[in-house]
């Protein structure tokens, strides 16, 4: 069973979080109005237990398809940030009629390259050695700008920290396998927002702009100031996006 935050209501906006991260990196989108936030915790991160086995996109796409399912919700907004975009594509996949509409955060289409996937089982490696910390550290430079007040960083570091082992080790399994969604972008039919730090150095505005190409009406919003988490560090400019979008719909 998922950790799920469900608050508010309105028009089911899912939000899904991406790696080493928790749903509680919403919680300031917890701000926009008039919508019923539904925030899961993936198995293994935040306070969703670990599933035991490994994982894939479409195993994690599954989880929330059964999670709407769970709550009565026939089509829902989804917004996936980072790895969670990559599960939207799953959901994509897998379930077209259950997707309103959709918010694609600082991510990408594309599969891993070899080289990246090369780094995944080195850092599976790393985590069955030392645990997640060193995972953590290594990330938390990319995730915020230098320029985030110090406490930000602080907070982020704490809710990357409640990730476990098990929980990490299977989303880089996941994300070392996921399927090239490119050809899938063409059959997403649903209005689309696309929203990417413009300093983000994981899932940088050219790959925003290169998944609006591939996605019929999609927006792209550069949010100036922001690394790969902009929905943390820019909440308000964020979130006035999404409201905008979503009161559109
Ligand atoms: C994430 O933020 O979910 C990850 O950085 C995505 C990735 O490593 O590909």
């Amino acid at each position: 069973m998922l950790n799920v935050t469900d608050l508010g209501e309105g028009i089911p906006l899912v939000w899904i979080h991406g790696y080493p991260l928790a749903s509680s990196i919403f919680e300031q989108q917890l701000g926009i109005r008039n919508v019923r936030h539904v925030m899961p915790d993936l198995p293994g991160f935040g306070q969703s237990r670990p599933d035991g086995g490994d994982m894939t996109m479409d195993a994690y796409a599954r989880l929330i398809i059964d999670l709407l399912d769970a709550r009565g919700i026939d089509r829902a907004v989804f917004a996936g940030f980072s790895m969670g975009g990559y599960i939207c594509f799953g959901i994509a996949r897998l379930a077209p009629e259950r997707m309103r509409a959709l918010i694609l955060l600082d991510t990408r289409e594309t599969a891993d390259t070899d080289e990246a996937r090369k780094g995944r089982y080195e850092s599976i490696e790393k985590v069955k050695k030392e645990g997640v910390q060193p995972i953590v550290e290594a990330m938390l430079p990319k995730m915020l700008t230098p320029a985030a007040p110090r406490e930000m960083h602080d907070r982020v570091r704490e809710i990357m920290s409640s990730s476990t082992p098990d929980g990490v080790i299977a989303a880089l399994g996941a994300m070392a396998t996921r399927p090239d969604s490119t050809a899938l972008l063409q059959e997403i039919k649903v209005p689309t927002l696309i929203i990417v730090g413009a300093e983000d150095p994981i899932t940088p505005p050219a790959d925003a702009e290169r998944m609006a190409t591939g996605i019929r009406g999609a927006r792209v919003v550069k949010v100036p100031g922001a690394a790969h988490l902009a929905n943390y560090e820019k909440a308000d400019e964020v979130n006035r996006a999404v409201a905008g979008f979503v009161r559109g719909l």
